[in-house]
């Protein structure tokens, strides 16, 4: 089975992208961010401090995500979380979630769990460097901050939630401190990663450029 992993930071662009290669492609897609996230709701709605690591590990070993690629929405135990998993507050908390090493190899499990049909399209921050450093194929995706401040500014205004372009650019190079940083999984390119600067390419452009990619694997 064939596998493609797309790393990079928040907001460059590889959610989008990652979605029409999978269609493009017809193939699993993993959007390994969307654990953390998962894990963050479930951690603010139990009101569970981030050093009760045991709770945590057990929300994360037993937590229920289903996704409908027909509507797009999201479910977490039955509850339709499409809009509330991709708030700010969750972003920042799933940030702090994804430091802790015993959750992420609970994750790490269900992650493999995604490698069925005719291929996986793999999205998040460790995809080629850990979770599956055989990939046949593995793209780093990045953007100045500026740009995706902008593109998640955008994203966040279409969904109704008002934060300012300044507060936005500050959380996003305090996450990226944090996920580059972190001891465990940081985020850097696989060292046989393709880096592709999106800032300046559309996102067809983008995935037109992976499928070439791909092709000549
Ligand atoms: O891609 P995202 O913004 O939805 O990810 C949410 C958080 O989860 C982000 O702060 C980094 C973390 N994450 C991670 O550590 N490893 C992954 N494979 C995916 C996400």
């Amino acid at each position: 089975m064939k596998i493609v992993t797309l790393d990079g930071p928040s907001g460059s662009g590889k959610g989008t992208v990652g979605r029409l290669l999978a269609r493009e492609l017809n193939f699993n897609y993993l959007d390994s961010g969307l654990l953390y996230r998962a894990v963050a709701i479930l951690v603010i709605e139990n009101c569970i401090a981030l050093s009760e690591v045991n709770n945590i590990e057990g929300i994360a070993r037993n937590m229920n995500l289903e996704f409908s690629s027909e509507n797009n929405k999201i479910f977490l135990d039955g509850i339709d979380v499409s809009n509330s998993i991709r708030t700010e507050e969750i972003s920042i908390v799933s940030s702090k979630v994804a430091q802790l090493k015993s959750v992420r190899a609970i994750l790490h499990e269900i992650q493999r769990g995604y490698l069925k049909g005719n291929g996986l399209i793999a999205d998040g921050r460790d995809m080629g460097t850990v979770i599956f450093p055989d990939a046949d194929l593995k793209i780093f995706i990045t953007a100045s901050p500026e740009a995706r401040a902008y593109r998640r500014h955008k994203e966040l205004l279409g969904r109704g939630e008002s934060v300012s372009l300044r507060d936005l650019e500050r959380s996003i190079a305090s996450r990226d401190r944090s996920d580059s940083e972190r001891k465990i999984s940081p985020l850097v390119p696989a060292v046989d990663a393709i880096i592709i600067d999106t800032s300046n390419m559309t996102v067809e452009e983008v995935k037109d450029k992976i499928v070439k990619h791909y092709r000549a694997t």
